[in-house]
């Protein structure tokens, strides 16, 4: 596999920064952000990517730029930091249910456009006290089910009652429905994945026809993730896509065939710490850097770049190389790695090293990392 730095600009690099570090090629940022974008408009769907990716208002804004309607986040606190940085349009794609937070909730609502998921007839309870004197309605859209078995109710007589009594209540407005096939990480094959992206797509275009001979408006119809919203944006209900990953991609798309290796945007470098016996080495990026998601999907923890072998074992400061034949690799070399889920990985670091085609470096914060309440 190639990926996009040469060992002598990676030499370099390594020269200029302490590992464990989180590093973004530009170049392919820049491309992915573009790409998306173009494949959202060639179908008429709004782009409102998730930036709980990122956890960057630089890089939303970048995105917003490139032609985004707005943001979708996961957290009240993301949506916090990214208000705070003047993004004005925000989607929590998320249930809110704690007082505390509601209270927090309203407080945003007075300044953005703001729209919450909702799936349950209980929290239209817990919204009322605190939004049933805002001066304008707050915006919800119904969470769907579409095979995921987290959040989101089928689609049947409790959809449509639950619309119906969201449409009823004057503090709220009904925007839509959503749903994240996230199930497709399970996907064994590239057919797989198309057939739970086409799913995705004609389940919603089925709850949207269900909601509106009810007498319901559906303004929005938004899906999303990754992998699936090539095949879900196809579908002519779907209206808003809201993938996240995509602006880094990872080894997990690499294996769900939903990205190729020169997409990757997003590196972790390390440095070799020990060579204790032949066929073994270790680097400094333990799972406090790698992250163990998606071994289950890839097989391993790490994909190191332009080097033949994989990351077998972590353990919290130390990664394990298994490298197929003897390496040339030393002590205090620098080693790249594709990380199996970029999104766990952004979150777990203060700064993204951003690099240009220039090789300059740019330190980013990872504005909203920790901000999971
Ligand atoms: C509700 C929701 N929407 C969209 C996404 C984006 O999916 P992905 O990271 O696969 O692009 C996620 C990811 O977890 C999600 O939970």
């Amino acid at each position: 596999m190639k990926f996009p730095f040469t060992s002598e600009q990676l030499t370099k690099l390594h020269a200029r920064i302490e590992t464990p570090a989180l590093i973004v090629w530009q170049p392919n940022l820049e491309k992915n952000i573009a790409d998306m974008q173009a494949l959202a408009n060639r179908f008429d769907a709004a782009l409102r990517p998730h930036t709980k990716t990122h956890k960057s208002p630089l890089f939303a804004q970048w995105q917003l730029n490139a032609g985004a309607k707005g943001i979708t986040v996961a957290k009240l606190s993301e949506a916090e930091v990214m208000a705070a940085h003047g993004i004005d349009d925000i989607f929590i794609a998320n249930q809110i249910t704690q007082v505390q937070k509601l209270k927090r909730l309203r407080k945003l609502h007075e300044r953005i456009h703001l729209t919450v998921g909702l799936d349950n007839p209980r929290q239209i309870d817990l919204l009322r006290p605190f939004f049933k004197d805002a001066s304008t309605p707050l915006n919800v859209r119904i969470e769907i089910d579409s095979g995921l078995k987290r959040c989101g109710v089928t689609v049947g007589n409790d959809l449509v009652e639950l619309a119906k009594a969201v449409a009823r209540q004057p503090f709220l407005r009904l925007d839509g429905i959503f749903t994240h096939a996230g199930h497709v990480y399970a996907a064994r094959s590239a057919a797989q994945v198309e057939a739970i992206g086409k799913q995705e797509g004609a389940l919603m275009a089925g709850a949207k026809t269900l909601l509106q001979k009810n007498g319901l408006r559906i303004a929005t119809v938004s899906v999303g993730s990754t992998p699936t919203v090539p095949f879900s944006v196809r579908n002519p209900a779907v209206n808003e896509v809201r993938p996240g990953n995509y602006v880094f991609y990872d080894a997990m798309q690499i294996a769900l065939h939903a990205a190729a290796p020169e997409q990757v945007s997003l590196f972790v470098l390390s440095t070799v710490v020990a060579h204790p016996v032949a066929g073994r080495l270790v680097i400094d990026a333990g799972s406090k850097a790698l992250h163990t998601d998606g071994a289950g999907v890839t097989g391993h923890f790490g994909l190191p770049v332009n080097i033949k072998g994989k990351v077998v074992r972590l353990s919290e400061e130390h990664g394990v190389l298994e490298l197929p034949e003897e390496s040339t690799l030393r002590l205090g070399d620098p080693v790249l790695l594709v990380p199996n889920h970029a999104c766990a990985v952004a979150n777990l670091f203060d700064v993204y090293y951003l690099i240009n085609e220039a090789l300059q470096i740019k330190t980013v914060p990872v504005e909203a990392r920790g901000k999971s309440q």
